[in-house]
């Protein structure tokens, strides 16, 4: 059993499509905890209402990044997760933090990265008149929305697309490749090699006798 502990900053449609898939495919996973940094969070009640942990850590708290990085840690160890999942959480991480979770974090960027990092990547996507947009699931490094990719999504950007009509078409493909990106970890498929992600067409050796024997 792995055990995923879900950041979330606002509405959480990731940590929900995330939960749904891990629920109804029956992964050999539980969602150990949902942790937000907005004691506001959308999201928190979703989770709560399912019985998962929940936990606010609020970074309005804390003088530092680096404090409230700190406790957010120690906040997600006590839960003792396999993987971190930053599912619209909106912070830029400390590089010990990063470090920290390395080739255990991942995070969903509304881009096709190396392509607009940071805020605003649908409006960003329309005034560079690109053809065609879309979402990355990707390991997190120091380096804000950098990182090896897991699995990208592509979608048309269309003539007269707004950045609401351009965000709903990615966010209906981020709740594919999120859980399926999130899967693959479960399953013990993702190696990261020189930089890059390669997806192994079978579940390692190490993986699946670690999914046996808990
Ligand atoms: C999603 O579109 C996600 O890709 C984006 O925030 C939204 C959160 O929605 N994340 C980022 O922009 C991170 N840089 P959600 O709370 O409904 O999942």
């Amino acid at each position: 059993m792995k055990n995923i502990v879900i950041l979330i900053s606002g509405r959480g449609s990731n940590m929900e499509a995330v939960v749904r898939a891990a629920e109804s495919q029956k992964w050999p996973a539980r969602i150990a905890a949902v942790i937000s940094n907005k004691p506001e969070a959308g999201g928190l009640a979703f989770a709560a209402a399912r019985g998962i942990p929940t936990a606010v850590v609020a970074n309005k708290e804390f003088a530092t990044r680096a404090e409230f990085d700190a406790k957010l840690q120690e906040t997600i160890d006590g839960f003792a997760p396999d993987l971190v999942v930053l599912a619209g959480f909106m912070r830029i991480l400390t590089a010990p933090f990063v470090e920290h979770y390395a080739g255990r974090m991942m995070n969903i960027h509304p881009s096709l990265l190396p392509l607009f990092p940071g805020l605003g990547t649908h409006q960003q996507a329309i005034d560079a008149g690109v053809t065609e947009h879309g979402a990355t699931v990707h390991f997190v490094t120091a380096e804000l929305d950098h990182g090896p990719a897991v699995l990208q999504a592509r979608v048309p950007v269309l003539p007269g697309d707004t950045e609401e009509t351009l965000s709903a078409r990615v966010l209906v493909e981020e709740h594919k490749i999120y859980p399926r990106a999130v899967q693959l970890f479960v399953e013990g498929r993702l190696v990261i090699e020189d930089g890059a992600v390669r997806i192994l067409e079978h579940a390692d050796v190490s993986g699946a006798l670690d999914t046996i024997s808990s």
